[in-house]
């Protein structure tokens, strides 16, 4: 058999070890065929040299909007999925998000695809944002989705008012997606509290973006993320906390991993690197602390960012993902909707940051790829776990992508080698290919770069050559299986209740 391509001369890296030079990838048809050394070349076999650099699996970003209804003027798949590739990422999990009044999510969905169809240049697939669920949906289409749609996750809402779900809610939504697998993913802050301080602060006229990180405490986090685990426990459905950023809250997840819980926790590029001070106005632009409005907030301490580091380091969080929440800054449609009659309204800035290419390259740059053991924040099998391998494993993506194994999707990402130059230093909006017009991470520190990323053998993107090479219509729909649970066990007995107890009342199916 002659391979279509040989990648020879790097360290490939998988989610336990690092291959010693001389292991090559064969790759045929868009697959990775066999690991081995001194693979043979044919007279068509590409041959990619990654000069003694490291190979990780293409990115998995677990956690991307992209042209949303309710956020209009950030990406289209084309500049979003762009993006990524330029950043490493070859897969993204976007949302496709129920409006209240929808009573289908079939039409949700057929929009939400339509609109990505033929023009993505990374792979894809869709979870539900579920702010309706009624009976027919959990009932009928939930297992239409699993079983037919591929679509086997949903996004729920504990806050913002035209999302948010009541906890029975949240109780009905995780039975349901317990007994089909379908993996909850829970935005977790405490609505109440966050309304009464909003209502507080707008009355003290305190109305400038950087209240919106006095709005959203800690607190809030910490006790919508326990109540998550507890209705979650109830029940015995395995759920994901999306996008953490609270010491506590993390403990509490560490807490419930301890005691075997299916617990799985999720945490973003800006909540370790960057700080609430970056939303205090600058006397050239008042308003601009609006470019790095999300929720949960950015946090006021440097210790906060340490808490996180902790939890990467430690295997709390499961996965790590961009949260790519795109909304221009320069655009009435977009964060500027909370500039009122001129006066800014932190309260109505759209929420969000874009992030899906600088991803990689931030984590990357913390691990011992690029520092020394002693100041490396994480090792290179732990990077690929949270980017790579855990995501696909528990979006149902396992045996596909996300690993460097015979049989997966020939992804990959080539780094710049370890005493290369070539790489940037640092983050400027000028390098990236989104549709957004800042980054919030303008300046932050990096230390490589993807140099070349590959999707399903082709190399999509060239950084030497600047270049994205691959084609908006070459991204696939991924029809997706049951996800994994990477962590505990589900339907563990409650504390305190006995063996059989919940089988009083719990509902067949
Ligand atoms: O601020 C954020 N994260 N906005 C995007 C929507 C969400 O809650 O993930
Ligand atoms: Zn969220
Ligand atoms: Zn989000």
């Amino acid at each position: 058999m002659e391979f279509d391509m040989i990648i020879h001369n790097g360290l490939i890296v998988s989610d336990t070890t690092v291959l010693p030079l001389g292991n090559e990838i064969g790759v045929k048809n868009g697959k990775i065929s066999c690991i081995g050394m001194s693979l043979p070349s044919g007279p068509k076999t590409e041959r990619v040299d990654a000069e003694g650099a490291y190979i990780t699996p293409g990115g998995v970003d677990a956690h991307v909007h992209l042209a949303q209804t309710n956020a209009p003027t950030g990406d289209t798949w084309e500049t979003g999925s762009r993006s990524a590739i330029a950043g490493g990422t070859t897969t993204i999990l976007a949302f496709a998000s129920q409006k209240r009044t929808d009573t289908s999510l079939i039409p949700v969905l057929d929009d939400y695809y339509q609109k990505a169809r033929g023009q993505s240049y990374a792979d894809y697939g869709f979870h539900f944002i579920l702010t309706n669920p009624t009976r027919d949906i959990l009932q009928k289409e939930f297992p239409i989705m699993a079983n037919e749609k591929g679509v086997t996750s949903v996004k729920l809402y504990m806050t913002y008012e035209p999302m948010k779900l009541t906890d029975r809610d949240l109780l009905d939504i995780m039975i349901s997606c317990r007994a089909l697998g379908l993996t909850t993913m829970i935005h977790a802050e405490n609505s109440d509290m966050i309304a009464l301080i909003i209502e507080g602060l707008e009355r003290n006229g305190n109305t400038d973006p950087f209240y919106h990180a006095i709005a959203r405490p800690r607190i809030a986090e910490d006790e919508a993320s326990y109540r998550a685990i507890s209705l979650a426990e109830l029940v015995g459905a395995p759920i994901l906390i999306v996008h953490m950023s609270s010491k506590v809250a993390v403990e509490h997840v560490r807490h419930a991993q301890a005691r075997l819980l299916p617990i799985h926790a999720e945490t973003c590029p800006h909540y370790l690197f960057l700080l609430s001070e970056n939303l205090k106005s600058k006397p050239s632009d008042h308003f601009c602390g609006a470019m790095h409005v999300c929720s949960p907030p950015l946090r006021h301490r440097v210790e906060d960012l340490e808490d996180l580091w902790q939890g990467i380091a430690n295997g709390t969080f499961t996965v790590f993902s961009s949260d790519h929440a795109p909304s221009k800054y320069d655009h009435p449609g977009g964060k500027k909707l909370g500039l009122v009659n001129g006066i800014p309204m932190f309260s109505k800035i759209p929420n969000g940051l874009p992030g899906v290419e600088t991803r990689l390259a931030l984590l990357f740059s913390e691990s011992e790829a690029c520092l020394p053991p002693a100041e490396a924040r994480l090792s290179l099998p732990r990077f690929v776990q949270l980017t790579s391998t855990n995501p696909a494993k528990m979006y149902g993506l396992g045996g596909c992508k996300g690993s460097i194994l015979p049989g997966y999707d020939a992804d990959f990402v080539i780094w710049y080698p370890t005493s290369s130059d070539q790489a940037p230093t640092e983050i400027t909006q000028k390098m990236l290919h989104h549709g957004v017009d800042y980054t919030p991470f303008e300046g932050v520190k990096i230390r490589n770069w993807p140099r070349y990323t590959i999707l399903r053998g082709k190399v999509v993107w060239n950084r030497d050559s600047g270049k994205v090479l691959g084609e908006m219509t070459y991204g696939q729909y991924l029809k997706r299986g049951k996800g994994e649970v990477l962590v505990g066990k589900s339907s563990l007995t409650p504390r305190g209740m006995l063996d059989n107890e919940r089988d009083m009342w719990m509902p067949k199916r």
